[in-house]
């Protein structure tokens, strides 16, 4: 059974879907990356997991989580896995950190909210090395200052030491080092990495940095207009034939923006999410793009083992 078993998750803000039961699954020790352009659901329907999404969110599907259904759990339970089993770094980690506490004294708290046996002395001396493992130097005197005197990459790496401060099973982070500097991200990204590789965590990560992908992921689910179009093991992302879109993400990339954009252009933008166009949401944009794309939606099926795809034209063109 894996870890995170993600089935026909639907999230709806009044009439809109921003996502339309999407499923992946997600097992011990893996790094799921989940990439699409801004406004295509990515944080809606990370946050939905551990149902984090503000009020007028409504939520129908399954979360299974270690097999328990977590769209169906009690606030108080999920307060109990949220911190201790599920860590989270948040896209906007500016308004992650209550500004009045200091660093350390935060640490602390997110150890000592999930084990209350923990003394203040043991809490410290973990937050310590939580801060030494995220790339903090000088942690003792680091741990005494408030947030406002740490840069956005280091409050970035106060966050990640709270999301994986007790060992969670499950990290979430959602373009943890977008504001980051390359060499920052770099050790930033090498945390998550290796808390995967030493304890076993599973990391469900947003980015749309497509070398952070190559470098970390296992698998990539690709997304568009609140729906998965592709998902598959990463390691034949970039070689083998991409579904349209993601080829579009692919050929997007910084280093061959300029030839493909002698060569074609993907115009246009993510549809309006209150007025879905028919078929294939990404037929206006699409280059491959056929009446029956505008008329009925490709089914997401799987096409070979792990690789799923939801297009008319799998391979017949
Ligand atoms: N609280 C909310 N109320 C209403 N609509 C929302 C809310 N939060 C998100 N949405 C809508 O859900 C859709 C998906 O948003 P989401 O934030 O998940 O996109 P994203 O893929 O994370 O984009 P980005 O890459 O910019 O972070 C968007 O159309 C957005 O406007
Ligand atoms: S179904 Fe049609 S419009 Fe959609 S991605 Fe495939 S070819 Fe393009
Ligand atoms: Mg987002």
């Amino acid at each position: 059974m894996s870890l995170l078993s993600v089935r026909h998750l639907t999230v709806s803000f009044g009439a809109v879907d921003a996502v339309a039961g999407i499923s992946f699954d997600l097992d011990r020790g893996r790094v799921l990356c989940v990439v699409g352009e801004s406004g295509s659901g990515k944080t809606v329907a990370a946050l939905a997991v551990p149902r984090l999404l503000p009020a007028p969110a409504r939520i129908t599907g399954r979360v299974l989580f270690d097999g328990e259904d977590l769209t169906a759990a009690a606030e108080r339970r999920l307060r109990d896995i949220r911190g201790r089993r599920i860590g989270v770094v948040f896209q906007d980690p500016a308004s992650a950190l209550n500004p009045v506490l200091r660093i350390g004294d935060q640490v602390d708290e997110a150890l000592r909210l999930h084990d209350r046996a923990t003394t203040r002395r043991q809490a410290r001396s973990r937050t310590l090395a939580l801060l030494e493992l995220v790339g903090v130097t000088d942690p003792q005197r680091r741990a005494e200052q408030y947030p406002h005197q740490w840069s956005g990459g280091m409050r970035q790496r106060a966050l990640i030491a709270i999301a994986l401060a007790n060992d969670p099973d499950l990290v979430i982070a959602d373009e943890p080092t977008a504001a980051l500097d390359a060499t920052v991200q770099a050790q930033v990204l090498r945390v998550l990495a290796d808390a995967r590789a030493d304890r076993g965590c599973a990391v469900l990560l947003i980015t749309h940095d497509l070398g952070v992908v190559a470098d970390l992921a296992d698998d990539v689910v690709v997304m568009y207009a609140g729906r998965i179009v592709e998902a598959r093991p990463a390691s034949a992302l970039f070689t083998d034939r991409q579904h349209p879109y993601t080829r579009t993400l692919l050929d997007s990339r910084p280093v061959w923006a300029e030839r493909v954009e002698r060569l074609r252009s993907t115009p246009g933008s993510l549809p309006d999410p209150r007025h879905p166009p028919a078929g294939c949401a990404f037929h206006p944009r699409c280059v491959e793009a056929d009446a029956r794309c505008a008329a009925e939606r490709p089914v997401l099926l799987e096409v070979a083992a792990g690789h799923r795809t939801a297009c008319h034209h799998r391979g017949d063109r």
